[in-house]
């Protein structure tokens, strides 16, 4: 299986910033066939960048898209429009989920959505902190799966990646709000779990599972080398190229 390394850039980079920054990365980066390297920008520079970018190296996702194809939302983009322009989109990340209030509902239809056009959702789940000091961690990791899959039938699950992300563990500079090999082997184990149970013993096995929270090129070794880990969903350090390509390179050297 390919090792996956995506960058979700967020809320960062100007249209032109991102453009400087993927020109940077497609000329120092080689092409790995067995690392997919995805980067995430925001919705206002995938178009441009779709049309920079060297899709055998590098491939676009979106953060976001809305469930409908067109229609009376405004404010919202489609994944109909989105569709040709990124091969990937994040779905249901913690922060639309805590920020913007998106349910399990929600991220279903948006599920089901990109992958009616062709786009392969990456589906996030994760505990909260106080979630997990309640011990609700294996509760909230089956409910936000079987719901964020509700809509997903079994013909389709070979297109869906989902990503391991711990609220606690986003964002964090202190060593005890990062989440161990022994923590997220524990939840990966219950995903595949949780899979098998609605799928099959062959899907749990074949979808990709990331690990997201607080990835940096020190740690990207012991994370990717977790049992059931396919790769790796970085936020802040995806934003400095060095750190980007770092952990790339890694991913390179744990999987040859
Ligand atoms: P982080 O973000 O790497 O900055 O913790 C990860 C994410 O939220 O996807």
């Amino acid at each position: 299986m390919k090792t996956y390394i995506v960058g979700n850039w967020k809320l960062n980079f100007t249209v032109g910033e991102a453009s400087i920054y993927l020109h940077k990365l497609l000329k120092t980066l080689p092409n790995y066939r067995d690392i997919e390297v995805v980067v995430a920008p925001s919705t206002i520079a995938l178009q441009p960048l779709s049309l920079q970018v060297d899709r055998h190296k590098i491939k676009l996702s979106a953060q976001n898209g809305f469930y409908r194809d067109y229609g009376a939302f405004t404010g919202e983009v489609s994944f109909s429009q989105l569709r040709g322009i990124v091969d990937y989109s994040i779905i249901g990340h913690s922060e639309r989920r805590n920020i913007l209030g998106e349910d399990d509902k929600m991220i279903a239809k948006k599920v089901a959505a990109a992958i009616r056009n062709r786009i392969t959702p990456i589906l996030c789940i994760g505990e909260t902190e106080s979630e997990r000091a309640f011990g609700e961690t294996a509760d909230v990791i089956r409910d936000q799966l079987t719901g964020g899959l509700s809509e997903v039938s079994d013909d389709d699950i070979d297109k869906v990646i989902i990503a391991y992300e711990p609220v606690w563990a986003i964002s964090s500079t202190k060593a005890a709000k990062m989440a161990t090999p022994d923590e997220i082997a524990e939840v990966v184990k219950l995903i595949r779990k949780n899979l098998k149970d609605i799928y099959g013993a062959k899907v749990a096995e074949e979808v990709p599972v990331l690990f997201g929270g607080s990835v940096k090129p020190s740690n990207a070794g012991a994370y990717l080398t977790v049992p059931g880990v396919n790769g790796l969903l970085i936020g802040g350090a995806s934003l400095i190229l060095s750190e980007f390509t770092d952990i790339i390179e890694t991913a390179k050297r744990v999987s040859s």
